[in-house]
């Protein structure tokens, strides 16, 4: 894997067929040319992730959007304003050009235009647009650094664009429009609030509602068990989990640890706003599997602004799983 600041060369490496990690304002993604049936075939085998699951396309610009979708409401075009570049994804019907690949069969497609400045400028320089899920093997944590990205998917990417750490630090809130009323596939970077001001209350998915597999209920998980309570319970939790013998950490803002002083040793402190602890959450998940601890009980925030986003991950961080410890392939010595 190549790794740099070279858009030049990633340009050339998305034109030639080859996957491009690069960063967004939300996480890290693993891009392919979206027009490019057989590049976007080998992002779904660079991540382990089942055909079917729809990609998101990425576009420098919300103008483009008609050449993707078909039959875009005002409303689309009122949010593509509003909140472009940004953390929104719009699922709407999709146009004739969009690669049976990127979709998965669907009759809808997921379209966004990233805020962040090394993005955007990898996405004017490419011209058309870029199919990217996040960089990590499937049901994983989402990578806020070009490091989560080596470590996960080393080889698997041709090129990796280096920009530092994620702003925001859980991926687009994805709304869908392809039905008439807007409904809340899931929430991410930007809050409710702001969207429903535009659309009016957003609606929750129905069993019509485009699935969106990252909404299954085991997603977004570290190696470790995750066990996310509200603050209160938090040190029940915790002497429930060392009862059984596990390596407990306690994930939660650092003001919280306040008023639990005997839980201060187990301590990986967030940071007390959303906005720090939405940025910070995936790399503590990731540092935290790193020192081996088998249980993390996580704080779960006020379901209020980002607090949303990140509950939403922490539940499902905290779902049923098919298997642990089994998800990464193994790690290559060289
Ligand atoms: O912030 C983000 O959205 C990041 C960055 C890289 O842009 N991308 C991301 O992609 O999170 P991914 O594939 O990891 O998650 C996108 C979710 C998936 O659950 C997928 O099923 C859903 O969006 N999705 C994509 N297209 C869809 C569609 N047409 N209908 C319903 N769901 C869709
Ligand atoms: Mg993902």
């Amino acid at each position: 894997m190549e790794r740099g600041l070279d858009l030049a060369r990633a340009v050339a490496v998305l034109e030639g067929g080859g996957l491009v990690a690069f960063p967004t304002e939300t996480v890290y993604g693993l891009g392919a040319d979206a027009a490019n049936e057989a590049a976007v075939a080998r992002i779904f085998a660079a991540k382990g992730r089942p055909r079917g699951h729809p990609l998101i396309v990425h576009l420098a610009d919300g103008a483009q959007l008609d050449e993707w979708a078909i039959e875009v409401p005002e409303v689309a075009w009122q949010l593509a304003r509003a909140a472009w570049p940004g953390p929104l994804t719009l699922v709407l019907r999709k146009g004739p050009r969009v690669a049976e690949a990127v979709t998965g069969g669907a009759a809808t497609v997921g379209v966004r235009v990233p805020a962040h400045p090394i993005a955007q400028a990898l996405l004017r320089r490419f011209g058309g647009g870029i199919a990217a899920p996040s960089a990590n093997r499937v049901g994983a944590v989402s990578p806020t650094t070009a490091e989560h990205v080596a470590d996960e998917l080393g080889d698997a990417v041709d090129y990796l664009v280096d920009g530092g750490a994620c702003e925001v630090g859980v991926e687009s809130t994805i709304v869908d429009l392809s039905r008439g009323r807007p409904v809340l596939l899931r929430p991410g970077g930007l809050v409710r609030e702001q969207i429903e001001a535009i659309t009016g209350p957003l609606a929750a998915p129905d069993a019509e509602a485009p699935a969106a597999p990252g909404t299954l209920e085991s997603h977004y998980a570290p190696l470790a068990e995750v066990i996310a309570v509200g603050p209160d319970e938090v040190p029940a939790a915790v002497a429930g989990a060392r009862a059984r013998g596990a390596a407990v950490a306690v994930l939660a803002p650092g003001a919280a640890f306040m008023a639990w002083p005997a839980l201060q040793a187990h301590a990986r402190r967030l940071p007390d706003d959303l906005a720090g602890i939405a940025r910070d959450l995936y790399a503590a998940l990731r540092d935290l599997d790193a020192a081996g601890f088998d249980v993390v009980i996580a704080a779960l925030p006020p379901a209020l602004g980002l607090g949303e986003a990140v509950g939403d991950r922490l539940r499902r961080a905290a779902g049923p799983r098919r298997s642990r410890r089994s998800r990464r392939p193994p790690r290559k010595s060289s």
